[in-house]
């Protein structure tokens, strides 16, 4: 078999080429072959912690420790993604930057009904307000204008959960003159949810929070029987149109009409630094771009460091909207890595196959589900098959039938006994206890988890530059059906649980109605 180099230079001596092509060409072909395990051995949890310690730097240097998109640890986090892939000479590296309306920061400073304090969530896209008036039950589900009296003019707007979104009863709430919406939960307990993107065309949001279905039964009662019910709705937000970027890095070498693609997100949640989620993928892949410069390879690879993720997937649908066709269709596939150093991980591998969850990907995840199967088999672990809902960024990779797979630990979703079996740690206990939260701190890292997912992405970069034998041709049509099923996947408030199969994904999307 020959080697690639000497392919390389035959090309490059053939090739009718400049003597600058020429010489850039003899420069890159002269590069070591890559292999999965030289690829892996440039790996090592020193270089993985000094990463994300950087990112912790990014959210501390500022006010509210956070690298949500809109704040300047995030800015910091892109710009230092760019200048380190630019620094290797072996990338052509872009911002690919685009406008979003987003809640960039939110808090409830009080609810206070009938006098006591009372636990409320606060809906995502809440306008800022601080309200005190009697409580106005609305009719029905509140979902038609009709639904609204003329007594919730300047008021508080009680409204069930139920049958329409959260964002039309705030906006309808908001016609009819109210001054601030409540709703309630329609089932046991309180929910957090998000009112949507505004603007809609009902109108504008109210400041709106959420409270339980029981005690929404007890004002309801209480104002049934002649009673007023006074309520202080206080809530401070910030929404606003941002410009964010996501950063992209495409090796100059291989072929780019056979490309793999693969990526994390770069942004966090507004409640802390977001190191697990997902500084620990945008790291983990950071440090293969690294060390795949120092190879010569046979197909191109774009690495993609999404924006605005915890949005709704936004930089990501962004690039796949954007990308033209004839460059969708050299992509090969997309690798994902989203929260992959969780401290009470588990080794979670996307169900590509839907062998474990029923749902499967384009032709191709399967292989991809069984590299890393093989991959933590080799490497002495057990591994779990995690669900393929597309509730990360590859989600819209799918969308464009492109094949793809992933690593994950694990997010709010309890470790079951099966799993401590398998894995360690603590059962009982949710994968990663700071997800979402202001905890997800440089603490908040498994080691271990952390380096040998690093070493899963660098074995499979190494083999999927090198050569796409024994994986199918790309399947070029535009799917339709599978975000059909992504939006019901996204609605489902808890995550599946499948006997012992590992449920739950990086990101639950909040509710919408
Ligand atoms: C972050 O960068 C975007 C795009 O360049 C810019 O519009 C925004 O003002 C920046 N935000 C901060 C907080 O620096
Ligand atoms: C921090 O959060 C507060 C309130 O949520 C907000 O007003 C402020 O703008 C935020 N600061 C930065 C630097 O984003
Ligand atoms: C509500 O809680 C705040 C902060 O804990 C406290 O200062 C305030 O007095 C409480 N108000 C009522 C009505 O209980
Ligand atoms: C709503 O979100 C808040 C803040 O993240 C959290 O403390 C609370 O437990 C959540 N409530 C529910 C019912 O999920
Ligand atoms: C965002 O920008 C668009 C277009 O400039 C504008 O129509 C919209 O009102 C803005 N939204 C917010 C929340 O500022
Ligand atoms: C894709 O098509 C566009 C416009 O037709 C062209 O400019 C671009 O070079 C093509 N890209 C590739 C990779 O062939
Ligand atoms: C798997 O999903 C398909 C359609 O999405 C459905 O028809 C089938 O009944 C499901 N199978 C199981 C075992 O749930
Ligand atoms: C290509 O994908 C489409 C949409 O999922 C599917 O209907 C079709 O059967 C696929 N074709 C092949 C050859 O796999
Ligand atoms: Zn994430």
């Amino acid at each position: 078999m020959r080697s690639a180099i000497i392919v390389a230079l035959a090309a490059a001596a053939s090739a009718a080429s400049t003597p600058a092509s020429l010489l850039k060409r003899q420069y890159h072909a002269a590069k070591p072959r890559l292999t999965a395990d030289a690829l892996k051995a440039h790996i090592t949890a020193e270089n993985l912690l000094a990463g994300s310690q950087k990112l912790q730097d990014f959210a501390d240097a500022h006010p509210n420790n956070t690298r949500v998109i809109g704040s300047p640890g995030h800015n910091d986090t892109i710009y230092w993604l760019k200048s380190e892939l630019e620094a290797l000479d072996y990338y052509d590296v872009t911002l690919q930057t685009f406008s979003l309306v987003a809640m960039v920061s939110g808090q409830i400073n009080a609810v206070i009904i009938d006098g006591a304090n009372t636990t409320a969530g606060l809906l995502e896209y809440s306008a800022s307000g601080a309200v005190t008036a009697p409580l106005v039950p609305v009719a029905n589900l509140g979902c038609e204008a009709s639904d609204y009296p003329a007594e919730v003019a300047g008021n508080v707007a009680l409204i069930s959960r139920g049958s329409c979104e959260f964002g039309l009863k705030s906006a309808l709430a908001g016609s009819a003159g109210a001054a601030a919406a409540i709703i309630y939960n329609n089932a046991a307990g309180g929910f957090n949810g998000t009112l949507g993107v505004p603007p809609r065309p009902e109108g504008e949001y109210l400041p709106t929070v959420s409270i339980s279905s029981e005690l929404a039964a007890t004002y309801l009662d209480a104002i049934s029987g002649g009673a007023t019910i006074d309520a202080t709705i206080d809530v401070t937000t910030v929404v606003q149109n941002t410009s964010t970027s996501n950063v992209l890095a495409t090796t100059r070498m291989g072929d780019h009409s056979n490309r793999l693609a693969l990526g994390a997100h770069s942004d966090s949640v507004a409640a802390g630094p977001g190191i697990n989620d997902d500084g620990s993928g945008t790291v983990g892949v950071l440090e293969v771009a690294k060390a795949l410069s120092k190879y010569h390879v046979n197909n191109a690879v774009t690495f993609g460091f999404w924006s605005a993720e915890e949005e709704g997937l936004i930089g990501s649908t962004y690039y796949v909207e954007n990308l033209p066709a004839n460059e969708s269709s050299q992509i090969r596939a997309y690798l994902n890595f989203d929260m992959i150093a969780s401290p009470n991980y588990v080794f979670g591998v996307y169900d590509g196959d839907g062998d474990a969850f029923n749902i499967s990907g384009p032709s191709g995840s399967t292989q991809i589900e069984t590299f890393f199967e093989d991959f933590f088999e080799s490497a002495g672990v057990n591994s779990t098959p995690t669900a393929f809902t597309g509730r990360s960024d590859y989600g819209p990779f799918l969308t464009a039938n492109i094949p793809a797979g992933g690593l994950f630990t694990g997010a709010e979703v309890l470790k079951t006994e099966e799993e401590e079996e398998m894995f360690g740690g603590e059962a009982g206990v949710a994968l990663d206890i700071c997800y979402h939260a202001a905890c997800d701190d440089i603490t908040n890292l498994n080691m271990f988890a952390y380096e040998l997912n690093s070493k899963a992405i660098a074995a499979a970069v190494a083999t999927y530059a090198t050569s796409w034998e024994g994986f199918p041709a790309r399947n070029t049509t535009t799917v339709s059906r599978r975000s059909v099923v992504t939006d019901q996947m996204r609605k489902r408030k808890q995550p599946r649980h499948h006997g012992h199969r590992h449920g739950g994904c990086g990101h639950v999307p909040k509710a919408s109605q």
